[in-house]
């Protein structure tokens, strides 16, 4: 029997501590929020994707009364970011989240149908994703969304 411990790294920084184009990438997030059409949870996540040549592209959860049409804010970016921009890898995302008191402390993190997403665009562009998920006390950091999936599953 052999055993496999597998490590997930994560950077947390203060808001103070991101260099200026994470700032900004982050705000767009918290921004994206008003876009988010959440009736049935009243959760607003807001997602906002750094392309290579330094386009940024937003989206918002978009909740549907058939509760399972509906879409993550990260997936709503994304393939529309791939839709409108198929020959620009990702460089990043940033996601933040609010309830109804507000943006939430600690961050969220995406669900695992947007992590298996995010990772079929790391590979097709061959490029890492990185991940800035916002709170209000903690800004978690992750290199590559590949770590947020190990054992992940692909066709190769
Ligand atoms: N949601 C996202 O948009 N992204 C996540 O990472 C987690 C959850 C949405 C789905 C649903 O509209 C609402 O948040 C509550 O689950």
């Amino acid at each position: 029997m052999e055993k496999k411990n597998i490590q997930c790294n994560v950077t947390i920084l203060s808001y103070d501590e991101l260099d200026e184009k994470d700032a900004e990438l982050v705000e767009k997030a918290k921004q994206a929020t008003s876009g988010s059409y959440s009736p049935y949870s009243q959760f607003s996540v807001g997602a906002a994707i750094r392309l290579a040549d330094g386009t940024i592209v937003t989206g918002g959860n978009q909740e549907n009364a058939s509760y399972p049409c509906g879409l993550c804010a990260e997936r709503t970016a994304l393939f529309y970011a791939n839709a409108q921009y198929p020959t620009l890898p990702v460089n990043a995302i940033a996601i933040a989240a609010k309830n109804v008191n507000g943006f939430l402390s600690t961050p969220i993190t995406p669900c695992g149908a947007c992590r298996q997403a995010l990772l079929e665009t790391e590979l097709r562009y061959k490029q890492m994703i990185k991940v800035l998920l916002y709170g209000t006390e903690k800004i978690y950091c992750v290199d590559s969304i590949a770590e947020l999936l190990p054992l992940q599953f692909t066709l190769s």
